[in-house]
């Protein structure tokens, strides 16, 4: 049976260093694993997610075009491989767009929640993989990239409500998150996505 697992957390929570390492572990268990990521895993959502990280534009604008480049992506790569029975990870998904467009930037929340049964009703992740850190944490470690995106280099505060708005998400539905305490030693958090492993 495929599964469809997404990873969330925010910028410097260190979920793409694990997501490497899951997926790997589920390949070595004779699993069919495609790794995608949001904004992008099409070629149109890569040029969208290219203006996204990049350019100046208004929270409603941002917030449709990540839904474009999603409803490509379900399209076009999603959905295919699930019914051909791979199993999908995607670095991102929906939680995103109401955690930095909906807490971070203040667009409304009702107007996401639309989009989201427009562009996938029918698609949620089975199983969401949050990567929770303090964002004094999440700053420290960003501070070693060179280079940040438009999202990068906003402030603590916005982090703040981004972290808010993926906890709202999680209370609405507990049941399709784990929730990882990220602030822990990589060693501790690879103990704990061991876990899900087997649990799954
Ligand atoms: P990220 O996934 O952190 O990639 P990298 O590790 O290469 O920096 O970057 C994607 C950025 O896009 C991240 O800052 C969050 C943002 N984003 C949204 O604001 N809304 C969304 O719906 C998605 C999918 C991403």
């Amino acid at each position: 049976m495929s599964k469809f697992i997404t990873f969330e957390g925010m910028d410097g929570a260190g979920k793409s260093t694990h997501l490497a390492w899951f997926a790997d572990t589920l390949r070595q268990r004779g699993l069919d694993v495609v790794v995608t990521r949001e904004p992008g895993g099409t070629p149109l959502g890569e040029q969208l997610r290219e203006m996204l990280l990049n350019q100046t534009m208004s929270m409603g604008t941002e917030a449709l075009l990540m839904f474009a480049a999603r409803m490509e992506h379900i399209e076009q790569l999603i959905k295919p491989a699930l019914q051909a029975g791979k199993w999908v990870i995607s670095d991102r998904f929906s939680d995103a767009s109401f955690a930095y467009q909906g807490a971070g930037r203040g667009m409304d929340w009702d107007k996401l929640t639309q989009l989201e049964q427009w562009v996938h009703a029918d698609l949620q992740p089975d199983l969401t993989l949050f990567f929770d850190v303090p964002v004094e944490v999440a700053r420290e470690r960003l501070s070693n990239n060179v280079s940040l995106d438009r999202f990068e280099q906003e402030q603590s505060d916005f982090f703040e409500r981004v972290r808010g708005g993926y906890h709202q998400r999680v209370q609405q539905n507990p049941q399709r998150y784990a929730v990882i305490d990220a602030a822990q030693s990589m060693a501790e958090v690879m103990r704990q996505l061991e876990e899900i492993v087997t649990s799954i």
